[in-house]
């Protein structure tokens, strides 16, 4: 593992944004894996200001977004597709083709994230995966306990998960208890991995993905057994690592 230590989330945010672009522009068809929440946003605010200042060209890439919430359309405010939406996919005017989130709408799920799998493949794989973490270690929506070879599936969110997601939407009782997520498997399966991590509140989080010992109770932990991992964090953030 390598690790980006940055004075604050302005650094962290265009040292990711490097990544990307070193990516998009060595690769014929790069390929994405993009995750959502409050960690990414500045990546996603220079790309798009790079688009509008015609630096960069996007038709090229592909897309794939780790999750999305069980029972949430497209349209509603809550849906990662709605926070991709408005914040990278209509500013970088890419197609319906290139980009790619779990249907959290789907009749049937376990063809669901089948197919989400297959198209991951039929795309090669993916090149450079951005993760954020929570908390509690999960990535994606890989909670505590979540098998290292779990693939595209549907989890049940744990109550940490919940209560801190729930100030994306107005009343609590909005926040879905399900969601349809990569596996760990499917992660580690990306040729090079970023995980972003800023902020006090995670520095534990980062120490256990670090230094402390691989185990599924610690999803993140499993980044350790990945050959091409970089960590993009903030001085509070690697306040607790030895
Ligand atoms: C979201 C995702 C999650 C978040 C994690 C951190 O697509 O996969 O694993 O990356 O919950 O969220 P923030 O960035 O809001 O702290």
């Amino acid at each position: 593992m390598q690790i980006i230590s940055v004075n604050d989330y302005d650094e962290l945010s265009k040292k990711a944004y490097d990544s990307f672009v070193k990516t998009m522009n060595s690769l014929e068809n790069p390929v994405f894996g993009l995750s959502t929440g409050s960690t990414p946003k500045g990546l996603y605010e220079l790309l798009v200001q790079d688009y509008i200042q015609k630096n960069q060209t996007f038709h090229h890439i592909q897309t794939f977004n780790l999750d999305e919430y069980v029972g949430l359309a497209k349209e509603h405010e809550g849906s990662y597709y709605y926070y991709m939406y408005e914040r990278f996919f209509k500013p970088l005017e890419l197609t319906e083709e290139q980009t790619n989130v779990p249907n959290g709408l789907a009749k049937d799920f376990t063809g669901e994230c089948e197919k989400y799998e297959q198209k991951i493949q039929n795309a090669g794989g993916i090149d450079l995966q951005f993760l954020g973490i929570g908390v509690n270690g999960h990535i994606g929506f890989n909670e505590p306990g979540t098998p290292f070879a779990s693939r595209t599936h549907v989890v049940e969110l744990t109550e940490s998960t919940m209560e801190v997601n729930s100030r994306f939407f107005e009343t609590k009782t909005e926040m879905p208890n399900k969601a349809i997520t990569m596996g760990i498997e499917s992660i580690m399966d990306s040729k090079e991995i970023i995980l972003l991590v800023n902020g006090e509140h995670k520095a534990e989080a980062l120490k256990q993905t670090v230094e402390g010992k691989v185990d599924e109770k610690f999803p993140a932990s499993v980044l350790q057994n990945h050959p091409n991992v970089t960590i993009i964090a903030d001085q509070p953030a690697l306040s607790k690592l030895n």
